[in-house]
């Protein structure tokens, strides 16, 4: 990518999300505080996942640090605070220590979400150059294989969290685990799973199977919806598991060793309820658009995973972009309540200022449970 250079100048900030006008639902449309930023640094992977389509990509693309050169100013007044590298598979990046390096130099952690395969290989690397780390963990390890299309992924994530935590014992290394019809029953095993491998927490996502997002721009059909999503008989399978979830780690809820709330949990029930056209669908409480965004391998930008893009990088900064006239009138004229796409959405993300109360089921509510917004510095 070749991005041109970031506007100079520097903005005290004193409001989370606001300088200037009125969006949808009262909120305002451009954005001078955007804590965080997910970027998918590497747009092919390695794993076969049943539930995504991103590794039947054959195009390969990076983010590299040269690129986001240019951009530095512009994160710098967005009080950009956390990035979360993705993918694509993050550790297939050819220059993980550039990237993270420039991050490092402007006080911004860096979490990695990673299929795992690598991290012990990448020990070294991972221990130095990342604040936490999510590995995606759909199972106990037959049916985290079996999801995952890799023989011995599991093994692979356990022997690699105990690499990284010989270098780095203080690191935190959480699970996410996306909630589909071949783990349905899973969960409990799941999080024994975790426990077994020394993981600090498991966060459960529902399975969007009706989005473009998970690279597939023709949407699926509805035969392929189904081999992900739940059949009625299936739902109450799942719904058990959950039930029996929230009654039997009440400890590990209430010391969020699993992120989610009971009520978070049961919404992904109803995310498939809701598929089934059994209940409505309900949109989560979120502000992702407002303090956050998503960039593309390819330097486009989302206003987060399921909307589509506002910009692109190559050619306007951040800031440019996120406080764009498309981006702007996106904000303008989104009301999450009501919004077809936030409806369906399994990704949400709410940041406030109230305590501590930075809530997340992108990564799991942990993930900024110690997060102290300062947005003004
Ligand atoms: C797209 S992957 C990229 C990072 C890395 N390749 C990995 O698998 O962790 C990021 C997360 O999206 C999840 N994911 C994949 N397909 C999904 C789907 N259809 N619905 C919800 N989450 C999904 C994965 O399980 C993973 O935790
Ligand atoms: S979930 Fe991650 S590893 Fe699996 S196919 Fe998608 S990008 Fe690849
Ligand atoms: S609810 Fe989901 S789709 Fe809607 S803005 Fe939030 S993250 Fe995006």
């Amino acid at each position: 990518m070749n991005f041109p250079s970031a506007e100079s100048g520097y903005v005290m900030l004193t409001q989370l999300g606001s300088r200037a006008g009125t969006g949808g639902g009262n909120r305002p449309s451009e954005i001078a505080v955007m804590p965080v930023l997910v970027l998918n640094v590497h747009s092919r992977c390695n794993c076969r996942c049943v539930m995504c389509d991103i590794w039947k990509r054959d195009v390969s693309l990076e983010v590299r640090a040269a690129d986001l050169a240019w951009h530095r100013e512009s994160m710098q007044r967005l009080s950009v605070r956390w990035v979360v590298l993705s993918g694509g598979e993050p550790l297939l990046h050819s220059d993980l220590r550039s990237l993270c390096t420039f991050f490092r130099e402007l006080q911004i952690k860096v979490t990695l979400l990673t299929t795992g395969l690598l991290l012990s290989k990448r020990a070294a690397d991972v221990a130095e150059l990342f604040d936490e780390v999510i590995v995606s963990l759909d199972g106990p390890s037959s049916v985290h294989d079996l999801i995952r299309g890799v023989a011995g992924g599991f093994d692979l994530i356990e022997r690699g969290v105990g690499a990284v935590r010989r270098l780095a014992p203080g690191i935190r290394i959480t699970a996410r685990t996306t909630v589909q019809k071949a783990n349905r029953c899973q969960l409990r095993a799941t999080v024994a799973a975790a426990k077994r491998i020394g993981l600090d927490g498991v966060s459960f996502l529902a399975a969007d199977v009706t989005s473009e997002a998970f690279n597939r721009p023709q949407l699926w059909p509805s035969e392929r919806q189904d081999q992900i999503a739940l059949k009625a008989p299936e739902l109450s399978e799942l719904n058990e598991e959950i039930e029996e979830l929230i009654s039997g780690h009440e400890g590990d809820i209430r010391t969020g060793y699993i992120a989610e709330s009971p009520e978070k949990l049961r919404r992904i029930t109803h995310h498939f309820a809701a598929h089934l056209g059994f209940v409505e669908p309900e949109s989560p409480d979120c502000n992702a658009p407002w303090v956050s965004a998503v960039v593309e391998a390819d330097g486009s930008v989302r206003p987060c995973f399921f909307h589509p893009a506002i910009g692109s990088l190559h050619g306007s900064t951040l800031e440019e972009v996120v406080n764009g006239e498309t981006a702007r009138s996106f904000r303008n004229s989104l009301i999450v309540a009501q919004d077809p796409t936030c409806r369906r959405c399994v990704c949400s993300l709410k940041l406030s200022r109230e305590g501590t109360s930075h809530r997340s089921s992108i990564w799991g509510d942990e993930l900024f449970s110690n997060m102290s917004l300062e947005v003004s510095r």
